[in-house]
């Protein structure tokens, strides 16, 4: 028995991954439309891609799958994880060192120095590389396309560096060049990972990668449990659909913990305690990410009721930049005097700068969390609570609201000040992915 139990354990850690991308198609859930869009703009349209979304949310996973396309479709693709002190010419020599010379139009496959496994980096010269030179270069490839891949962009901070890019994007485009660039990273906005890059809108295809549904959630839930051996009952991926959020980092990342609670206990069906556990986990984690300023802050806001509320913000908030507004608290409040109720704790809290802070942008006015490892921490105690409490509560009997309705809870009494009154729900926990 405990042999058995050892290989589930071991399996698990193969079939949920939270701390790496995925590589291994067989584990790929959904993205079937962002795949095809991808695909598309690079075969058929020919330009560059850029692919920007919230931490966590699959960008460096959807990279390794069009890799792999890619590849088939006889692409050479070289893939550059970006650091922080990543140059131009470190990067463009390395890409270079991946070509064969058998694909320079100068060189038969049967040439020398071809036949002895040399490459483009073998013809650059030695001192610093321009985009001129490097796209003259790609220019001489022929009997293949290149693909060249640079993850985790916003990592790097060197405005040359950006600069770079984009001339040689402009570069490749203007001479029809066969090598496209796919540039992923973390941003809220397009402009704000390729800010010289508008002179070049034209030949790039931008992509903001979406949340995930809960169907492919369930589906990526669904590809552990064929590897691992260990299942999940209806209620268990209900539980982790719902905290997850459309996050594949937060799935991945409850439904490890949950298989291995299971396991802990002799079985290899997980059931929603399991998942209450994992989510407990998961607290703990976030919590110790999280400032202890803002910690104390978050207690102090659980006495008065805030928090739940927050916390619902803090959901729409993590797949838009940290950022929230009234539509948001409208959304939440089908009532307006306790929408307008909440708007000015709202209101108080950011004049206080409490957790939150006021923030005006081209949407207007909104708020937005101080700091983003909050952000998830408060997502996930209010889902908790949400999900337990509709488990325990037969469904109202009115029409089913949206989920975000469900969430709704009592206006929250008033100022901050008057917090201590109410007692505190679940004592706090813990928060995020930095
Ligand atoms: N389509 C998917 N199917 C299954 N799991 C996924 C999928 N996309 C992402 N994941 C999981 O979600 C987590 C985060 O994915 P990934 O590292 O690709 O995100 P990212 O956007 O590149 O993150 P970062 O911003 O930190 O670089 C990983 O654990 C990965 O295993
Ligand atoms: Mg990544």
């Amino acid at each position: 028995m405990s042999d058995r139990f050892a290989a589930a354990r071991v399996k698990l850690r193969g079939a949920f991954t939270p701390s790496q991308p995925i590589t291994d198609r067989r584990m790929f859930a959904g993205r079937i439309d962002v795949l095809t869009t991808l695909i598309r703009s690079l075969e058929d349209q020919r330009v560059h891609v850029i692919m920007y979304g919230e931490r966590g949310i699959g960008k460096t996973s959807l990279v390794h799958v069009l890799t792999q396309a890619a590849q088939e479709a006889r692409y050479i693709v070289v893939y550059v994880s970006c650091g922080a002190g990543s140059s131009f010419d470190e990067i463009f020599r390395a890409v270079a060192a991946d070509v064969p010379l058998l694909f320079h139009r100068g060189f038969a496959p049967t040439a020398n120095e071809a036949e002895k496994g040399g490459t483009l980096a073998d013809l650059l010269p030695s001192g610093p590389l321009s985009p001129r030179l490097v796209a003259d270069l790609f220019a001489k490839m022929t009997g293949t396309r290149l693909l060249v891949v640079l993850d985790e962009f916003d990592v790097c901070e060197s405005p040359e560096f950006r600069r770079n890019i984009a001339e040689l994007i402009k570069n490749l485009s203007d001479r029809a060049i066969r090598t496209q660039l796919v540039i992923a990273g973390v941003a809220a906005d397009l402009t704000e990972l390729v800010e010289h890059i508008p002179s070049i809108r034209r030949n790039i295809f931008a992509l903001q990668v979406p949340k995930m549904t809960a169907s492919e959630i369930s589906h990526l839930v669904e590809n552990g449990e064929e590897v691992s051996g260990v299942t999940f009952d209806r209620t268990a991926i209900e539980f982790i659909v719902f905290v997850a959020n459309g996050s594949p980092y937060l799935a991945s990342l409850l439904s490890h913990h949950a298989g291995l609670a299971a396991i802990d206990k002799s079985r290899t069906k997980v059931t929603a305690e399991d998942v209450s556990i994992a989510v407990d986990q998961a607290l703990a984690e976030f919590r110790g990410r999280i400032s202890k300023h803002s910690q104390i802050q978050i207690d102090q806001a659980a006495k008065s009721g805030v928090r739940h509320v927050l916390g619902v913000m803090a959901g729409a908030a993590l797949f838009n930049n940290g950022r929230f507004d009234g539509r948001d608290v409208d959304a939440l409040y089908p009532s307006a005097a306790n929408a307008a109720n909440f708007k000015g704790t709202i209101d108080e809290l950011a004049a206080r700068q409490i957790l939150i802070e006021v923030h005006e942008d081209e949407y207007g006015r909104g708020y937005r969390f101080a700091e983003e490892s909050v952000l998830p921490y408060l997502w996930i105690l209010a889902a908790q609570k949400r999900f337990l409490e509709n488990r325990k509560a037969p469904p109202p009997e009115k029409p089913a609201d949206t989920a975000v309705d469900k969430i709704a809870v009592q206006a929250p009494a008033t100022a901050l000040d008057k917090t201590t009154a109410r007692p505190s729900g679940a004592s706090s926990r813990a928060a995020d992915r930095s």
